[in-house]
């Protein structure tokens, strides 16, 4: 098996194509159908960061982990770099919200595991997981255990483990929902930063527009019930600009035809629900 190298060595992204995928859930209890999602299909060029955008319910998840192969899609096909996908694999990497770090591992062997599995030494390993844990910066969190770490810090944990292992198609599933704003703000230009390093394909399922604003070269807007494609948006705005005081306007501009979008694609019912409330 070949050694995974050091983050000095680019991992380049691969391309990404979703073909007609549906997907029908069957409830545990009466055994019904539940349609969630499709038939979408989808091209992700390698290197471009694409953000799932849909109301809540609409399959984003459901889309992510079908293309993790982590569930097979009840009809359509998936493939990276043209090759179909079966099942999970180390080329596609996924980073849950709820962080997924073992929590009997210390930081440094939770990044390890992903270069230990692709056959590197312990040595070396560990050596991939320090540099991988400073590139999200916390290079002195390595003999610190999950538990020990902020919500923030354990998310760049999961962040660099995932990394370390240099998928081809980095799968992020609303990964910084369950951090407090200031932190969001830091782990999102963390991201661009390291994505821009590394040239990875990135997929990242938000509920937020600012978020999608400030993050994508592409948005796909989802509508719900079954979740399809609703609209896509390119965003054009340079990457290197999108975080600085002079461009939030044009950032907000973004983010304003997106919540547009968004309002259209969300069910009649919950419309309601939301005008009532607010
Ligand atoms: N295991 C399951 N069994 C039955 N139905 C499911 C299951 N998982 C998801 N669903 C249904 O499939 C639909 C899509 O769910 P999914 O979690 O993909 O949506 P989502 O867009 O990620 O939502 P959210 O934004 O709330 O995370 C929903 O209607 C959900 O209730
Ligand atoms: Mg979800």
């Amino acid at each position: 098996m070949p050694v995974v190298g050091s983050v000095a060595a680019k991992p380049a992204g691969g391309s990404l194509e979703v073909n007609d995928v549906c997907h029908e859930y069957v409830r545990a209890g009466d055994k019904t159908a539940v349609i969630a999602l499709g038939p979408v299909s989808l091209q992700v060029s390698a290197g471009e960061f694409l953000c799932l955008l849909g109301p809540s319910g609409c399959g984003k998840s459901t889309l992510l982990m079908i293309i993790a192969g982590l569930l097979p899609p009840t009809r359509g096909t998936v493939a990276v770099d043209a090759v179909p996908v079966t099942g999970p694999s180390r080329e596609r990497g996924v980073v849950f919200q709820d962080y997924a770090l073992l929590p009997w591992k210390t930081v440094r062997s939770n990044v390890a595991l992903g270069p230990r599995l692709a056959g590197a030494s312990r040595r070396e390993a560990n050596q991939i997981a320090d540099e991988y844990l400073e590139l999200v910066g916390m290079p002195q969190a390595g003999d610190r255990y999950p538990h020990e770490l902020s919500g923030g810090m354990r998310q760049r944990a999961a962040v660099a483990r995932t990394l370390a292992a240099k998928p081809k198609v980095l799968l992020m599933d609303e990964p910084f929902a369950a951090v407090d704003a200031q932190t969001r703000g830091v782990l999102q230009e963390e991201l661009v930063g390291i994505w821009a390093r590394t040239a990875q394909t990135v997929v990242f399922v938000t509920h937020s527009v600012e978020e999608a604003a400030l993050l994508a070269d592409r948005v796909v807007v989802m509508s719900s019930a079954p979740g399809r494609v609703q609209e896509e948006f390119p965003v054009t705005l340079p990457h290197q600009v999108r975080f600085s005081r002079e461009s939030a306007p044009r950032v907000a501009e973004v983010a304003a035809s997106l919540l547009a979008s968004v309002r259209v694609a969300q069910p009649r019912q919950s419309r309601q629900v939301a005008s009532w409330s607010g």
